[in-house]
Order: structure tokens, then C-alpha cells, then sequence
């Protein structure tokens, strides 16, 4: 780790290239494989990052240097030495060196990556897992191999790569990564489709095949039907002949959104208030009540979601916008006996490490939607990584629609 380590014992190459790379706060380690340095604005100033700029621009050591002195200042600010900094605040653009290219790794120059709200949590410290800080953000993201370590048997140069898992540090112009971290994807899918595809389609494919078994005909109900992971759904289940009844919070331009999930193969698109509406029933006379209910929101939107679920069914939950709890009537235990679950692909990739097929077959599959025109890359908007601060604001606004992808 790279604070255990005396500064004149960091060995950094001749050869390595200057490189924008993102940053959010440091807590406490310092890891020489992500190449991380923290910064705290607040608490260094202006004249501090300054000074701790020039020495990155003029000393090849300067990547190790620039974390400490902030680090501590930081950590007399903050003595719990928690995640706890405010977005975008806690984000700074440095510029680190390429580490060597070790046996089994693989140099990547990134190409793109999302803003997903589990980026958003994690520099807030609100997620479940945490890098140690500081480290590099971004849980997705897709990079065309550069270049290949002597023991890589899968990757070769030209190749694109997304993360095989969460975590990566996804938001930089390069890096170097072991190769058993990334994926490989087809590079003839659109950039877009493949730097969004480990995330939400996956989350979205499995909820759809783990928990019911649903036949075409059938209808899934989900809320947040406008996010990554709803238009996911909505165009999954389209492909296999299952309907979708989609819920969005109302907005000034509700049409034009109808419209849009409407493209993408939604059968039914409402908003919130309708679920205690009887225009309900209207929509069970054409098609049969869900067997699947996917939940990303909490509190009441959940509740009244949940109510239109048939007996037996499952309702998953993956996501928690409102951040509010789950509440469900004693009544739907009793006389629906409702099923209600929950659904994190973090644990799945942990829980399938050693069933590779599985996640072979998936990304195969989602490949093969791409390719057919059945699965495209949510509503996008695309943002050079200097404006990092601007789309990470952009991100955290209510009713856009559109997910903020950095250009790398
Ligand atoms: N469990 C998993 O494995 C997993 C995997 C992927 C994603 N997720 C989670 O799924 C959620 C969506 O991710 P994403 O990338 O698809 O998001 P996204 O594309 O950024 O979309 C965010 C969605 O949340 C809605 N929303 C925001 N605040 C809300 C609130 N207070 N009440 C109701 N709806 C609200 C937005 O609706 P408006 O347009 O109305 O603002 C939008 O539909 C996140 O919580 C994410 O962490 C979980």
C-alpha cells in the first residue's frame, strides 16, 4: 500500500505517460495498484492544491507525495476519517503515471463510463461496499486494451474490456488492470450500449429470469421505469414476449417520456398516483396481473406498486431512490402471501465466482439483444471528462432522463 511504503522506495517507469485521471477523497490507504491520490479543497485551500499540483507536473514521485499532506489535513478536519464528503465537492481531475505492466495485466485506454447513483453513494459513503480512499470512482465503463501482459491468455491488444466487477475505477483516460478484473465485450456494439452493459442490463436480465418463471404473456410491474435498469427491463421483457406496466413519477414533460418508453417496448406507462386510480383495472382487462414486481424506489410508490401484484408473486427489490423503507399491508402476507425479495448483482457475481458459464452465457445473451436492435443503451448524455463536475451534478438532478456518461 502505497502510504506503508517510504517515499524513496516507489520505483515509478521513464517510459509512462502523464494521465487525467478522477479522484474522490481519501480516508486512509493508499493503493498503489489504482494509482490514487486524495485532495480535500476544503481543507488544504487554494494555495496547498496549488503547490501539490506543481508537484505532480514536476517530480515523477509526485503521485505518492500528493495524497498525504492532504490526507492529513483532511483527517483534521474530518477525524473520523469517514466517507462523508459531498458530491461533486469531494472530486478532483489529477494527472498520475502508468504503472508497469505487470505478468497477468492488461493497459487499457478507457473510452467511456457512467454516472450510475451507485457511484453517487459510494463517494458518499453510502453504499455497501467502500473503496479505501483515496481511490479512482466509477463501478462501469468500457476501454480498449492497449496492451498485454506475458501471462494473458484471453485479451489481445484492439480488444474492448469492461469491469468484471464492482469497483475498478472506471472514470480515467487509462490504467493498468489485472486481466481476471475486466470482461470482454464485442467491439462492434455501439460505445454507448457496451460502456453501460455490466450494470443495469445484467441487474435487469436477472431479475427477470431469477425469481419467477415467466412465460410471454406474463406482466412485470416495476417502478422507476425511466431509470437504466427500468428501460433495461422494459426492453428485455419486450424480447421474450413479457409485458411490462411501468411506473414514473409525473413531470411537466410526461408525454414526451410516455413516448419514449413506449419506443423502447413498454406495454403500459403510468405515474404514480394512477397505481390507486381504477384505470387499474383497465389495464388488467388486456393483460393478466404481474407475477414480478421490481422495486427501486421505497416508501409509497412501493406500497401502492405492491397492492397490484397477484398472490404468490415476488416482488424484488434492487434500489432505494426515495430513501424510504418498504412498507407492506399485514393483509398482502396473509390473503396474497406475497413473496418479497431483494437483488444485488454485486452478490451474484460474488455468489456465481466459480460458475463462469453463467456469467458467460448472460453477457452473451445481452450481446445478442445489442445486436438484434432489441437492447440499446439507456438515454444518454455524453460529457467530455474535464466537465466531470457539471455531470456529476447533472446526475443527482431529479427528472432528467438521462444518464451522464463521461467520455474518456
Ligand atoms: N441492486 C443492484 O444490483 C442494482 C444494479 C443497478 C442499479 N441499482 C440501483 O437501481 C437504481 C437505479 O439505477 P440506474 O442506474 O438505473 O438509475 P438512473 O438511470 O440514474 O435513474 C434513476 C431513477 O431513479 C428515479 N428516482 C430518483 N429519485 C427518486 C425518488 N426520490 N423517488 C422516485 N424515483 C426516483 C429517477 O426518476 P425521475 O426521472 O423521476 O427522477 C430515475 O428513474 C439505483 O438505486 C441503483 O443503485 C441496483
Amino acid at each position: 500500500m502505497l502510504s506503508c511504503a517510504p517515499l524513496g522506495g516507489w520505483v515509478l517507469q521513464p517510459w509512462s505517460k502523464i494521465l487525467l485521471w478522477f479522484f474522490f477523497n481519501c480516508k486512509t490507504d493508499f493503493s498503489a495498484e489504482t494509482q490514487v491520490a486524495g485532495w480535500c479543497w476544503a481543507a488544504c485551500g487554494a494555495g496547498a492544491a496549488w503547490r501539490l499540483s506543481a508537484q505532480i507536473l514536476n517530480t515523477r514521485a509526485a503521485p505518492s507525495l500528493v495524497g498525504n499532506p492532504c490526507q492529513n489535513a483532511r483527517f483534521g478536519a474530518k477525524a473520523t476519517g469517514q466517507h462523508a464528503w459531498p458530491c461533486p465537492a469531494a472530486a478532483e481531475l489529477k494527472e498520475l503515471e502508468v504503472p508497469r505492466l505487470g505478468h497477468s495485466d492488461v493497459h487499457v485506454k478507457m473510452l467511456a463510463a457512467p454516472i450510475n447513483p451507485a457511484d453517487i453513494n459510494m463517494i458518499q459513503g453510502t453504499y455497501a461496499i467502500l473503496a479505501p480512499l483515496p481511490a479512482v470512482a466509477g463501478n462501469e465503463g468500457v476501454g480498449r486494451v492497449l496492451e498485454v501482459g506475458p501471462g494473458v491468455t484471453a485479451l489481445r491488444r484492439g480488444d474492448w474490456v469492461i469491469p468484471a466487477d464492482a469497483g475498478l475505477g472506471t472514470w480515467r483516460t487509462q490504467a493498468v488492470f489485472p486481466e481476471a478484473s475486466l470482461l470482454q465485450v464485442p467491439s462492434d456494439i455501439p460505445l454507448l450500449c457496451a460502456a453501460t452493459l455490466s450494470v443495469n442490463p445484467c441487474t435487469a436480465y436477472r431479475m427477470l429470469s431469477d425469481f419467477e418463471s415467466l412465460a410471454p404473456g406474463d406482466s412485470v410491474i416495476q417502478n422507476a421505469a425511466n431509470s437504466g435498469v427500468g428501460q433495461a427491463v422494459i426492453q428485455i421483457a419486450k424480447a421474450t414476449g413479457v409485458r411490462t406496466i411501468n411506473v414514473v413519477r409525473d413531470r411537466p414533460d410526461l408525454p414526451k417520456l410516455v413516448e419514449r418508453l413506449k419506443a423502447l417496448g413498454a406495454d403500459h406507462v403510468i405515474t404514480e398516483d394512477v397505481l390507486r386510480k381504477p384505470e387499474m383495472k383497465e389495464i388488467f382487462k388486456s393483460i393478466p396481473k404481474p407475477r414480478l414486481a421490481l422495486n427501486c424506489v421505497g416508501g409509497k410508490s412501493t406500497t401502492e406498486m405492491l397492492r397490484h401484484l397477484q398472490p404468490k408473486g415476488t416482488m424484488v427489490t434492487y434500489g432505494g431512490m426515495a430513501k424510504q423503507p418498504v412498507t407492506v399491508p399485514v393483509s398482502a402476507f396473509i390473503f396474497r402471501d406475497v413473496r418479497l425479495r431483494g437483488f444485488w448483482m454485486t452478490q451474484w457475481k460474488k455468489d456465481h465466482a466459480h460458475d463462469k458459464e453463467s456469467l458467460t452465457s448472460m453477457m452473451d445473451a445481452l450481446c445478442q439483444l445489442v445486436r438484434r436492435g432489441q437492447l440499446g443503451a439507456p438515454a444518454c448524455t455524453t460529457v467530455p471528462l474535464e466537465d466531470f463536475r457539471e455531470a456529476l451534478v447533472a446526475s443527482m438532478q431529479p427528472f432528467t432522463s438521462s444518464k451522464q456518461v463521461l467520455l474518456l
